[in-house]
C-alpha cells in the first residue's frame, strides 16, 4: 500500500532562502506523528505543501500515493488540514460554519446534517451547535475548527500547531479528541513535547529545513536522550529543604528541579542507579512522596538532537 504521507526531496525556496530542502519522508499507515522542531524549521512550510496551499520549488508530496502538485483534488479527497486556525465568522453558529464547509468541499447535500452532527459529537459540541461562535472561548473555537477537519471523514489529518493559545483545559480537551481520532493517519506539529508524548506513537524531528529523526518515540528517546532517566514526584506536602538536599545528593542521581513546591523532577543515572531502587528510598524518606511518574526522555532527546546541529 502507498505511504499515507510521503514526502520525496522535497524543497522550497522562497527567493534565496531555502526553507525546506529536500525533506524524505514516509510514513504508513494510521498513527499519530509529532512533527517538531525549532521556530522556523520549516514545520508550517511541509504542511502547507501537503495541502497545496503553496508548492514545492522542487521535490513531491503525495498523499495516499497522489502527488498534491500533479492532483491536488484527488490527493485531498482523503485528507483534511488545519493550519494557521482560521477565524470562523463571529456572528455564526458551528452548524451554519459547518454546512458552509460542507458546501465548499462538495459534501453531498443530503449528508451534510449526518457528517456535521458526527464531528460535533466528536468534539463534544452539540450542545452549542445553536450558539454564535462570537460568543465562545478560544478553546471552544478550536474544537470547531478541529470539527471542521472531520467533516469529509478524511484518513488522513494535518494539524498545525492545534493547541496553541488554549488554556491547559483546552490543551488537555484537543489532545483528548486527537486520541480519539483511531484509524487514521494524524500529522500534527507542536512545541509541547509533553502532549507529542502524550498522543504520538512516532515522531519527525526538522531544523534548519532538513530531517533529523523520523522514528517511534521510544527509538528517538532511547538512542537521543543519553540513556538517562527521569521520573517526576509528587509529595503530598511542600518538599522541604532537607528533603531536597537529601535526594540530589543519591548516587546516580544526576539532576534536581522542583517543578512547584509538591513536585520535583530528578534525573537520574540508570547505570548507577535503577528507577526500583529511587523509588524505594524516596519512599523510605517519609516526606509524603505519593506519586512516581515516568518521563518521557523525549525533551531530553529533542534538545540533544537540536543542540548538535547548531
Ligand atoms: N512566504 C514566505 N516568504 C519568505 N519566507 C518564508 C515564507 N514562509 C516561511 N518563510 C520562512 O521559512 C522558514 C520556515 O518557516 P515555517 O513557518 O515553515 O517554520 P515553522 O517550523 O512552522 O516554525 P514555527 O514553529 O515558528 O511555526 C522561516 O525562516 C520563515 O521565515
Ligand atoms: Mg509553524
Amino acid at each position: 500500500m502507498a505511504p499515507s504521507l510521503e514526502a520525496a526531496g522535497l524543497t522550497k525556496r522562497f527567493g534565496e532562502f531555502t526553507a525546506l530542502s529536500g525533506l524524505n519522508l514516509k510514513i504508513q499507515g494510521t498513527k499519530c506523528v509529532g512533527f517538531l522542531g525549532p521556530n522556523g524549521a520549516g514545520k508550517t512550510t511541509t504542511m502547507k505543501m501537503f495541502t497545496g496551499l503553496i508548492s514545492a520549488t522542487s521535490g513531491t508530496a503525495l498523499i495516499n500515493g497522489v502527488d498534491v502538485s500533479r492532483d491536488k483534488k484527488a490527493a485531498l479527497a482523503s485528507c483534511s488540514t488545519l493550519i494557521e486556525t482560521p477565524e470562523i465568522y463571529p456572528s455564526l453558529t458551528p452548524k451554519e460554519a459547518l454546512s458552509m464547509l460542507c458546501e465548499i468541499r462538495g459534501v453531498p447535500a443530503t449528508e451534510r446534517s449526518k457528517r456535521i452532527d458526527e464531528a460535533l459529537g466528536r468534539v463534544k459540541m452539540q450542545e452549542w451547535e445553536g450558539r454564535k461562535v462570537g460568543s465562545f472561548s478560544k478553546g471552544m473555537k478550536q474544537r470547531v475548527n478541529v470539527a471542521s477537519t472531520l467533516l469529509s471523514d478524511p484518513d488522513v489529518i494535518i494539524l498545525d500547531e492545534p493547541s496553541v493559545g488554549l488554556d491547559p483545559r483546552g490543551m488537555s480537551e484537543v489532545r483528548d479528541i486527537v486520541r480519539s481520532l483511531g484509524n487514521r493517519l494524524v500529522f500534527m506539529s507542536s512545541h509541547l513535547l509533553a502532549e507529542v508524548t502524550e498522543v504520538c506513537q512516532e515522531v519527525a524531528l526538522i531544523d534548519h529545513g532538513k530531517l533529523i529523526v523520523y522514528d517511534s518515540i521510544e527509538n528517538v528517546t532511547a538512542k537521543f536522550a543519553g540513556g538517562s532517566g527521569a521520573v517526576k514526584i509528587g509529595f503530598s506536602r511542600a518538599v522541604d529543604i532537607q528533603t531536597g538536599t537529601a535526594i540530589s545528593k543519591l548516587d546516580g542521581v544526576t539532576s534536581f528541579s522542583r517543578v512547584n513546591d509538591r513536585h520535583v523532577l530528578v534525573k537520574f543515572d540508570p547505570k548507577v542507579l535503577s528507577q526500583e531502587k529511587l523509588f524505594e528510598t524516596i519512599a523510605g524518606m517519609k516526606a509524603g512522596a505519593q506519586t512516581f511518574e515516568s518521563e518521557s526522555g523525549l525533551e531530553d532527546a529533542y534538545l540533544s538532537l537540536i543542540k548538535e546541529t547548531l
